[in-house]
């Protein structure tokens, strides 16, 4: 029997037709032809207060990330797509991830959600640079929190004439880049999902 690798996708942004979602949406659709069994998730499902210590130290993890350490913990991998600000991660995914990292027990249990977990990144942007120095940061931030990260990338400049009306990308490079990503991801996801059930 094949293995099924379950893959969960987000994107950093939660706006309203926000090119990181429509990214995201390609995302799914090339991870699922690839034979993985993939949960979307908005990031609007899960508000979080911005990361504080002193929050931490009284009242613990917040609800919100520990379910969503959770929902990374049940995934062989993570895809991410995500906007650029001033040249960074968007402030909405840092503090998610900033959470998240927190995340160290469950019920007495060690839960360690991003530690070896194979991650896919996807940027975009309004503008011709795709998101790829966001991209490049949040690269070095998952890997900080031992995330193994597949080396293919996608990056979709000129947000706002980047889909046709189907939601697909209209250049074909662009595509292309899609399925060397998710291809990559899919093979990874496999071998983690036979780590764990061996
Ligand atoms: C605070 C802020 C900073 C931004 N900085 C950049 C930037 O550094 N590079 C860039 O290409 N676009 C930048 N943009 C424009 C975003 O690419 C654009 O708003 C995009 O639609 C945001 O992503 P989303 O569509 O996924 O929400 C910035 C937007 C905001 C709101």
């Amino acid at each position: 029997m094949p293995v099924i690798p379950k893959i969960l996708v987000f994107a950093g942004s939660i706006r309203t037709g926000a090119f990181s979602g429509r990214t995201a949406d390609v995302a799914q659709k090339a991870l699922a032809l690839e034979g993985a069994e993939v949960t979307r998730l908005s990031l609007a499902d899960y508000p979080l207060p911005i990361m504080d210590e002193d929050l931490e130290k009284e009242n613990g993890i917040p609800d919100n990330a520990m379910k969503l350490a959770r929902q990374i913990a049940a995934h062989d991998a993570v895809l991410i797509a995500s906007p650029e600000y001033n040249g960074s991660i968007p402030p909405l995914l840092k503090n998610t991830i900033d959470w998240v990292s927190r995340a160290r027990h469950d019920n007495g249990r060690v839960l360690r959600p991003l530690a070896g977990k194979p991650a896919g990144l996807c940027s975009s942007s309004a503008g011709h640079f795709a998101g790829i120095r966001a991209a490049n940061h949040l690269r070095a931030v998952l890997v900080r929190c031992q995330m193994e990260v597949v080396s293919p990338e996608c990056s979709v400049p000129e947000g706002a004439s980047a889909f046709d009306e189907a939601g697909n990308f209209r250049d074909g490079r662009l595509q292309k880049s899609m399925e060397v990503l998710c291809h990559t991801l899919t093979q990874a996801a496999r071998q983690a999902s036979m780590r764990i059930g061996a």
